[in-house]
């Protein structure tokens, strides 16, 4: 029912190149539409966090769905107060139990606060023993996936990060394709901020292809072998963002949307150490 190509990760595990992601989906009704319709449209891989405080209702959704819990993927993730080798542990059990799962199919680090290796190592063990399919990290720049590699032993399976038309991420791109590692993007539309959606070579290429700019945007990533899960609540929308596979990008576009980079994040930088201090202290229930 659905042609969403699968990507293998580095351990053999397949993910569907293209899913949800449910950031901000803060009322229930909402959220549980949202999946509904999801669902019925032939999405099969949903991204959640702890932070996002859903993976309660994503359980639930999951039942009511009847689909086999093998013809899905679920991701989710350690949020930075939860840091720590014991912590970590705990972090997930809340998870899983939260989930009401028998497995993960993919942990991640969201963000690069201190003790990220103590984390992980508790991670490789649950990665280890079964409980989780895949392992990896998010918001992760080159020089955290280095140290964190020099210290660890499983490579991460994937990289999250913000990666949209105005921020490609090429220098990180390079690095992860040279490692083995899966670009998963954030944000895949800009979180639909700063004009990007009316950009004018967007729609240009759009009206080309009678698709819509989210459309054009989404199967871009499609083309750079991005993992992505946009964000949408809105029934035509979530249809219209996985229409995006009947239809081919040419390398002039492509080349054409290359040009649009600006060196500039929409959001919080993983540098920012501020921020990440700030978040460690932020609990979540
Ligand atoms: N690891 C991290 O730190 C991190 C950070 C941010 C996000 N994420 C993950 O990445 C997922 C996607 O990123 P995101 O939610 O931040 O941003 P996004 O998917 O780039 O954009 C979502 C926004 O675009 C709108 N939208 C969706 N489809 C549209 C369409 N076809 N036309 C016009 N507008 C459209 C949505 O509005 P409506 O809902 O009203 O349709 C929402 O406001 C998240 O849900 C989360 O799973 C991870």
């Amino acid at each position: 029912m659905t042609n969403v190509p699968n990507v293998k990760l580095n351990n053999g595990v397949e993910i569907p190149q293209f899913g949800l992601g449910v950031y901000k989906m803060k009322e229930k009704s909402e959220f549980m539409e949202a999946i509904k319709w999801a669902f019925e449209a032939g999405y099969r891989h949903i991204d959640t966090a702890a932070y996002y405080g859903n993976e309660e209702w994503l359980g639930e959704a999951i039942k009511e769905s009847g689909i086999d819990r093998k013809d899905l993927f679920i991701t989710s993730k350690l949020w930075n107060s939860e840091h720590g080798y014991e912590e970590t542990k705990a972090a997930f059990e809340k998870t899983m139990k939260k989930l009401d799962l028998d497995y993960l199919d993919l942990y991640l680090i969201h963000w690069p606060t201190a003790n990220y290796v103590e984390s992980y190592k508790a991670m490789e063990e649950l990665y280890k023993a079964g409980r989780i399919k895949a392992i990896g990290v998010s918001n992760f720049q080159i020089h955290h996936l280095e140290d964190l590699m020099s210290q660890t032993e499983v490579v991460p399976a994937v990289d999250q990060v913000e990666t949209h038309p105005y921020f490609q991420q090429d220098e990180l791109r390079t690095f992860l394709k040279a490692n083995g590692i899966a670009h998963e993007a954030w944000g895949p539309l800009g979180q639909g901020k700063n004009t990007i959606l009316t950009n004018e070579v967007l729609t240009t290429i759009a009206e080309n292809h009678n698709k819509s700019v989210a459309q054009v945007i989404l199967r871009w990533h499609i083309q750079r072998d991005t993992i992505v899960f946009p964000k949408s609540v809105h029934q035509q929308r979530l249809a219209e963002n996985i229409d995006i596979f009947d239809f081919e990008l040419s390398n002039d576009e492509m080349n054409q949307i290359k040009q649009l980079e600006t060196g500039e994040r929409f959001a919080t930088s993983p540098d920012d150490e501020e921020f990440l201090k700030a978040s460690a202290q932020k609990k979540i229930d």
